[in-house]
C-alpha cells in the first residue's frame, strides 16, 4: 500500500499499520514515524553519535535527528566508506567514522577519534545489530551476535560515558526476541553456545543484553540528569533479515511486511523519541515499543542478573 511520500521515495504502510491507528499515553503509536515524533524540534547545536548509519532504521534515524532537525550526526558504521556514502542525507557537519562492533580494536579506535572530535556528546544512540546467524560463528572467543550487539557496545559506551554532557542520553537497541532466551536469560555456563546453537536463542541472549545494559546504566545514573532506556522498534523488513532463510525473506517478507510490519520510518520512530523528544528527558530505566512504556520480560527487569552481566563484560573486555 503506497500511501505516503517522503524524501523522494514512496513509504508502504502495512494493513496492520493502517487500522493500528491508536494512540498510547505519549500520543504517538505504532504508525507514527521519526519524523512525526521530532515534529518541530529544533536540534541544532547538539551532537547525536549512531551506531549502524548504513541502513535501514540507523540511516533513517540520522536523516531525520541531523537532517531534517539539524543535529550534528557522528555516523558509525562497521567501515568509514559506508557511513561517508549516506553521510550527505545527515546535515551539515555530519561525521563518519569506522567502528567495526566486532572488533574492539577498532570500537576503541572509534572511541579514540571520538574524543579528539572534542565535542559534547549529547545522544548515544546504540542501534547497530546483526540477527540470527545460521551458523554458529565464534570471534575473539565469543559468539558473533553478542560481541557484536553487546560486547562492541559496551565497549564503546562505557569509553565515551566521560564525554556525555550532563544531561545525556543513551538509547539502546533491544527488540522483543529478548524474550526469547535459554532458561535463567543469560547463559553464564555456555554463552557463547558451544552446546546447542540456536540462531534466535543467540539474538534473543543478546538483546536481552541491550535491554539489561541500558538499565544497569540506568542505576549508575541514578541521582544525575543522565538517562539510560532501551527500546523495541516494532518488526520491519530491513537488512537485518539478510541471514534467514532466502525462500523465507524473498517471498514471505515481502507479504508479511505488506500486512503486519512496520516501515522504516515508523520503525525509527521509538529511538528517535528516546534520543531527542522532551518528554523522555528525565525517563530512565524503561523499555519503550510503540513509542510508548512497555513491559519487558522478568530476566530484563532482574537487577542481580544486569550486575552478572556487568561484571562479566567487564572481565571479557578486559581481557580483549
Ligand atoms: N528490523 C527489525 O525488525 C528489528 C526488530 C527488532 C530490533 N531491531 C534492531 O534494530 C537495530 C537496527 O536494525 P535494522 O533493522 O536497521 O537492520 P540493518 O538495516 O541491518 O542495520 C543494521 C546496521 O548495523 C550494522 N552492523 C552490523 N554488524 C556490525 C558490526 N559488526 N559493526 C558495525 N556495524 C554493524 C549494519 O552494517 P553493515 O551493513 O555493514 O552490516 C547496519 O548498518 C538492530 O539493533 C536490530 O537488532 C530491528
Amino acid at each position: 500500500l503506497r500511501v505516503a511520500r517522503g524524501t523522494g521515495n514512496l513509504r508502504h504502510m502495512s494493513l496492520w499499520a493502517l487500522v493500528k491507528g491508536r494512540r498510547g499515553a505519549s500520543g504517538f503509536g505504532f504508525a507514527s514515524t521519526a519524523e512525526e515524533v521530532t515534529a518541530g524540534l529544533d536540534l541544532s547545536g547538539k551532537h547525536i553519535l549512531i551506531t549502524g548509519v548504513s541502513s535501514g532504521l540507523g540511516r533513517e534515524t540520522a536523516r531525520v535527528l541531523g537532517g531534517l532537525r539539524g543535529a550534528r550526526i557522528i555516523g558509525l558504521a562497521r567501515r568509514r566508506e559506508q557511513a561517508e556514502a549516506v553521510a550527505g542525507e545527515f546535515g551539515p557537519g555530519a561525521v563518519s567514522i569506522a567502528c567495526d562492533l566486532s572488533e574492539p580494536e577498532s570500537v576503541r579506535q572509534a572511541v579514540r577519534e571520538v574524543q579528539q572530535l572534542g565535542v559534547p556528546l549529547d545522544v548515544l544512540v546504540c542501534n547497530a545489530g546483526v540477527m540470527a546467524l545460521s551458523e554458529r560463528t565464534v570471534r575473539h572467543g565469543q559468539e558473533l551476535q553478542f560481541l557484536t550487539n553487546h560486547i562492541g557496545h559496551f565497549i564503546l559506551v562505557t569509553g565515551l560515558l566521560p564525554q556525555l554532557v550532563e544531561v545525556g542520553r543513551v538509547v539502546m537497541l533491544s527488540s522483543a526476541a529478548h524474550k526469547y532466551v535459554p532458561s535463567g536469560g543469560i547463559c553464564f555456563d555456555d554463552i557463547s553456545f558451544v552446546h546447542g546453537y540456536h540462531p534466535w536463542a543467540a539474538y534473543g541472549q543478546s538483546k536481552l543484553a541491550n535491554l539489561l545494559f541500558a538499565r544497569a546504566l540506568a542505576r549508575r545514573f541514578k541521582g544525575t540528569a543522565r538517562t539510560a532506556n532501551a527500546l523495541h522498534p516494532g518488526v520491519i523488513g530491513t537488512n537485518l533479515q539478510r541471514h534467514m532463510n532466502p525462500l523465507l525473506t524473498q517471498v514471505g517478507m515481502p507479504l508479511a511486511a505488506a500486512i503486519a510490519f512496520k516501515n522504516i520510518p515508523q520503525g525509527a520512530a521509538t529511538q528517535s523519541y528516546l534520543a531527542v523528544h522532551p518528554a523522555t528527558a528525565t525517563v530512565n530505566g524503561e523499555y519503550f515499543s510503540d513509542v510508548n512504556v512497555a513491559r519487558s520480560s522478568r530476566y530484563s527487569r532482574d537487577d542481580a542478573l544486569g550486575e552478572r552481566l556487568w561484571t562479566w563484560t567487564e572481565g571479557v573486555v578486559a581481557a580483549l
